[in-house]
């Protein structure tokens, strides 16, 4: 038995197993991984309870929301549409929160409305969502909740800073006795007070939303249960990064809660929603090499493998670093980016498919394609990428050059291999075509 990694629960023969069942390029999800990182999630210190609520834009594959919320998580939904995948999934509409930029208008509304008197929770973006929704609140949900924009954010790029001035997510807070007007004269009550600041930004900003979202609810909102601290916890794909210590962050609002409630007599739920720190490092890309060249002197090695931007567009959007591990055809591991002795003997370009000379899956921090050690594979072997269980099956633009959507594979805690979306088919692609 050999691992990519230390945190990995996948045999690399197992991936010549998928290989052999459904090609490259695929998505491989480790099962154990995702299921310890919900329990560690649940277990996070807190002083009146905690809810987690999963990210879902993360990843929406109906089997990994049911996987997921069987283990007792909830789910943020970022649009009606996400919000309806997850009742295709089996999630009951009580367990979603919807946090969108748009109100659903026109059929939709109706379906939005369906879903409310079921028990979704809406979070309120901002005033014009405030005045759409508030007679409708008003006459059947109970309460709602409400995104404060908080001014200050931190992301792990400037365009996943979602509490700054340059992102609009949220009521701002110069907005906040606004809302509390319209919503008074109404009747309607704000019982769960939501924030989230950024992805994968420096875990002492995300300490300092803490105390930041107690104040605001000290201040403005008596009616609140619960608050939600988002998402946003930083997560390591590469060694030598560090993660969010989710631990001290539980303690850290755990004693903050608790003395807020020695202040006020308030004992407030707290809530996170984590996307990234669920599912990124669960899941691999599984491509192939399909040729090698270079660029002469003064130029670079190129490995191209079968599955690039359209399956990983991480590095292209925020410049994001990704591991890489090289497994021999007959699922021998030949390198691994977290073994500190692996002979890095060969500086290459992990080259997409792609015809778009940035698909590359390592970009330097000036914005260029960008060589990187590894052991120098053959053709035919395997390059898997890692930490690409977030934000890369949902996020990326496949179809781009009219690739198919690559198929997702789950390894199952006990290690059975499951199929968990089939690949598309070219007719899939153009079926909507007139
Ligand atoms: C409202 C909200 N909650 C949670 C998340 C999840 O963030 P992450 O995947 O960094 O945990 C996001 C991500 O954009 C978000 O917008």
């Amino acid at each position: 038995m050999s691992k990519l990694n230390g945190f990995c629960n996948i045999d690399t023969r197992q991936f010549t197993d998928i290989y052999d069942k459904y090609g490259a390029p695929a998505y491989v999800y480790d099962g154990a991984a995702v299921a310890a990182r919900c329990a560690a999630a649940l277990s996070m210190p807190n002083a009146f309870g905690i809810g987690v609520r999963y990210a879902m834009k993360a990843n929406s594959n109906r089997t990994l929301l049911r996987e997921i919320t069987q283990s007792g998580l909830m789910i943020d939904a970022s649009s009606l549409a996400e919000a309806r995948r997850a009742v295709m999934a089996g999630v009951g509409c009580e367990k979603i929160i919807l946090t969108s930029q748009e109100i659903p208008e026109d059929g939709d509304r109706a379906i939005l409305e369906d879903m409310m008197r079921r028990g979704l929770l809406y979070n309120v973006c901002s005033l014009r969502q405030l005045r759409l929704i508030g007679d409708f609140a008003a006459e059947n949900v109970t309460g709602l909740s409400i995104r404060v924009h908080p001014g200050v954010g931190a992301g792990e790029s400037a365009s996943r800073n979602t509490g700054d001035q340059y992102s609009c997510f949220g009521v701002h807070l110069k907005d906040v006795g606004a809302a509390l007007e319209y919503a008074g004269g109404k009747g309607l009550k704000f019982t769960h007070i939501h924030t989230h600041i950024g992805s994968g930004g420096d875990p002492e900003l995300w300490r300092g939303n803490i105390d930041r979202l107690l104040a605001i609810v000290g201040k403005y909102f008596p009616d609140a249960a619960s608050v939600s601290f988002g998402g946003g916890l930083r997560e390591a794909r590469m060694p030598g990064e560090t993660a969010a210590d989710i631990d001290a962050l539980g303690r850290y609002a755990a004693e903050r809660i608790g003395e807020f409630h020695v202040r006020t007599g308030r004992k407030l739920r707290m809530e996170i929603e984590p996307g990234t720190y669920i599912i990124a490092n669960a899941g691999y890309a599984l491509t192939r090499v399909i040729d090698k060249k270079s660029t002469g002197d003064g130029g670079f090695n190129f490995i191209v493998v079968n599955g690039g931007m359209e399956i990983n567009a991480r590095p292209q959007l925020y410049g994001s670093r990704h591991p890489f591990y090289v497994v021999s055809r007959d699922g021998e591991l030949l390198f691994s980016e977290f073994d500190a002795d692996a002979g890095k003997t060969y500086g290459a370009i992990v080259t997409g498919r792609c015809c778009e000379s940035g698909d590359t899956q390592n970009i330097d921090a000036q914005g260029k394609v960008a060589p990187r050690a590894l052991a120098e594979p053959e053709i035919g072997d395997f390059v898997i990428i890692g930490g690409v269980g977030a934000y890369c099956s949902s996020m990326s633009p496949f179809n781009y050059n009219s690739y198919p959507q690559a198929p997702e594979v789950l390894v199952r805690e006990n290690g059975a291999i499951e199929l968990i979306r089939k690949r598309q088919e070219i007719e899939q692609i153009v079926a909507n075509e007139l």
